[in-house]
């Protein structure tokens, strides 16, 4: 893993970070800087095999790879989709495995087979629009939202949501139901366009060696 320049990791905040580091330790890439808990720092540097972590908001995670100020990125299959940027996405982590789906209450199931004119409240309106208009054909309100998507459609702000389901129990506990599956997520490894090619080396061995510990 000796190169003469870090190879910058950008993960995204949270229980996917946690997963990735974890996964990286099998195949011999250790930060102990990242696991102080208490820590105020937001870069993490093992100088011996020339690598850095930092930690930033998921929709963020594709801005930095895109720009080149991380070279590699951990970031949900949803983000890559809502963010469009232009990276490369190389590798499925299977980990963070969960659906984007349009749900609701059982009612709103008949206004999906019609085409008719409703509102679609999501964090997610780019995945929203693209399912909607470009594969549904149906025309449809996308009412951004920034959390607890779920209140939407009880509350009487939309008929559905377009949103990431994962045990199902945000739903069940709020009578809701998964009408449609939009797409499969999981956590994806992604490479800025230049460092593919700059460092094609070390990233063709880290791809080959995180495909080894998954295949375990
Ligand atoms: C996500 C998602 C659902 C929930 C699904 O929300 O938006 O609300 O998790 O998980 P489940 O199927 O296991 O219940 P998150 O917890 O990220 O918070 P948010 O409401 O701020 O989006």
């Amino acid at each position: 893993m000796e190169g003469k320049r870090y190879l910058t990791f950008a993960l995204g905040k949270g229980r996917l970070a946690d997963q990735t580091l974890e996964m990286f330790e099998k195949i011999g890439i250790t930060c102990e800087e990242i696991k102080e808990k208490h820590t105020r720092k937001l870069i993490f540097v093992n100088e011996e095999q020339k690598v850095r972590f930092f930690l930033a908001k998921g929709p963020d995670v594709p801005t930095y790879v895109e720009y080149g100020a991380a070279d590699i990125g951990i970031v949900g299959k949803d983000t890559i989709l809502e963010e469009g940027r232009n990276i490369y996405e190389v590798l499925d982590l299977g980990f963070g495995k969960c659906r984007m789906c349009i749900c609701g209450p059982k009612e709103a199931a008949e206004l999906l087979l019609h085409r008719e004119q409703i509102r679609v409240a999501t964090k997610y309106p780019h995945i929203a629009k693209d399912y909607f208009f470009n594969k549904k054909h149906q025309n449809v309100e996308i009412i951004r939202l920034n959390g607890s998507i779920e209140l939407a459609p009880i509350v009487g702000l939309s008929e559905v949501i377009c949103d990431i389901v994962e045990t199902g129990s945000t739903l069940r506990e709020n009578g809701l139901y998964v009408l449609e599956e939009v797409c499969a997520l999981s956590a994806r490894m992604v490479v800025n366009q230049v460092s593919m090619k700059m460092e094609s080396g070390r990233i063709t061995k880290l791809i080959a060696d995180l495909k080894a510990a998954l295949a375990d």
